[in-house]
């Protein structure tokens, strides 16, 4: 597996170099396997992502961690991308960025996980399937992202502080990712994988 560096983008790949090789991410696993390997992926995305965000919301307060978040979350899901072959992204129904916006069929099982973000498990709800045919098929799994109080409201809630709220309008300005209340679907983690495997 090639591994790429980016030499911009040193800080979350330091941290995520430690954990790069972990074998997560094998190549033509069983199907069953999918949901396995993309749990993995979605719980590394998080992690580092929440990590990342507190450390930068303890320095800067939330207004100063939205551009800490602008640019690292995107980076993250690059990076898990890169190395395991899957495309990994956030979607949302209601998107801060606007490449978030669920479409198509990510937007109808988006729908479903809206109805009830969490499993009888009381963890968040995933939901896997498969699209297209041949060459092009892709498996498909989405986990939910639940609102929380802490931290999520200070940046989506019903109640954001000016400042944050300001902030948020210059890097987003069509924002529609605030007035979340706590338990509401805030989005989800979507993982696509080449249905055999990488090419
Ligand atoms: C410091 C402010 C801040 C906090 C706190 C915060 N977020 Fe966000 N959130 C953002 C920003 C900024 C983006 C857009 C990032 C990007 O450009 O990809 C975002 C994007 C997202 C997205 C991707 C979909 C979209 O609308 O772009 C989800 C899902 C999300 N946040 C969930 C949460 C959850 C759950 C929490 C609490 C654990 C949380 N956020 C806490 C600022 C914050």
């Amino acid at each position: 597996m090639a591994k790429r560096i980016y030499f911009g983008l040193a800080p979350v790949l330091l941290i995520l170099s430690a954990c790069v090789s972990n074998g997560a991410a094998s190549t033509d696993a069983p199907d069953a396997s999918i949901s396995q390997k993309s749990a993995a992926l979605a719980d590394r995305f998080q992690a580092d992502l929440q990590g990342q965000l507190m450390a930068a919301m303890q320095q800067g307060g939330a207004a100063g961690a939205i551009a800490v978040c602008h640019e690292v979350a995107p980076a993250i899901a690059q990076s898990l991308s890169d190395e395991s072959g899957a495309q990994i992204r956030r979607i949302a129904l209601k998107q801060r960025n606007p490449s978030a916006l669920a479409q198509g069929d990510m937007r109808q099982k988006l729908e479903e996980l809206a109805a009830s973000p969490l499993g009888p498990d009381g963890k968040p709800a995933s939901v896997r399937w498969t699209s297209g045919a041949g060459k092009s098929a892709r498996v498909h799994y989405l986990r939910a992202i639940p609102m929380k109080e802490q931290p999520c409201a200070a940046c989506h809630g019903t109640n954001v502080a000016p400042d944050v709220q300001a902030r948020i309008q210059e890097l987003y300005p069509d924002d529609r990712a605030t007035g979340f209340r706590s338990g509401e679907l805030r989005g989800a983690i979507a993982i696509s994988w080449p249905a055999r495997g990488r090419p």
